[in-house]
């Protein structure tokens, strides 16, 4: 079993969530795979392609047939591992939206939830997620706050119980400070579990 690492920041160098999220495989010693939707953004997507993968349809459009692999493809990467981590820099008061469009390839009726009677079910069997959210000032948590909550819905929307925040906020101070915070906050976690 191994980690699944997913990046999002526009930024290769300096980013909060890229050096908290390397503490953290580093900390956690277990084999990566990397996941950059910044470096390597997804292919976009029909407006059409969009509604039949969301809905597990089956057809033979080649556009559709692609989307599908790549689709098939996130959600292999996800079965594969037993710790997501994603690193997400909240803009504008959200996720980016590569990130997004990584959440609607990965999130499939059938493969990764399904809807019973007493509501959605999670289908992959991932242990834990870590989300570490990286801001310019808006507190994590606070009202404002439309990435982390986001972020932790969907994980347990797909099956992940166990779900932990890393609060990169740059509301805690300089970026060193916040930096260092983050690790007290990895090596904390780390320890509890
Ligand atoms: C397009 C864009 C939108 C942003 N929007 C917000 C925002 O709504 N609230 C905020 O506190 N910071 C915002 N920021 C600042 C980033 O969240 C902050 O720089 C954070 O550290 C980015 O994560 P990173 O260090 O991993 O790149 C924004 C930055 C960019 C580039």
């Amino acid at each position: 079993m191994s980690v699944l690492q997913i990046h999002s920041s526009a930024r290769l160098e300096g980013s909060n969530t890229r050096i908290l999220s390397q503490y953290l495989v580093e900390s956690l010693g277990q084999p990566v795979v990397s996941r950059d939707l910044a470096q390597q953004p997804l292919p976009s997507i029909s407006a059409e392609d969009l509604i039949d993968i969301h809905a597990s349809a089956e057809h033979s459009q080649p556009s559709f047939q692609q989307q599908l692999a790549l689709s098939n493809q996130l959600i292999d990467e996800l079965k594969e591992a037993n710790t997501l981590v994603l690193g997400a820099p909240m803009y504008n008061f959200g996720i980016p939206a590569s990130l997004k469009q990584w959440i609607d390839a990965i999130c499939r009726a059938g493969v990764s939830f399904n809807y019973t009677e007493q509501g959605p079910v999670g289908l992959l069997g991932i242990q834990r997620a870590f989300i570490i959210t990286a801001t310019g000032g808006t507190p994590i948590g606070s009202e404002m706050d439309f990435a982390s909550r986001y972020l932790e819905h969907i994980c347990r929307f797909i099956g992940i119980n166990e779900v932990s925040h890393i609060d990169a906020s740059g509301s805690k101070g300089s970026p060193e400070q916040v930096i260092a915070q983050g690790k007290q906050q990895i090596d904390n976690a780390l320890l509890a579990s």
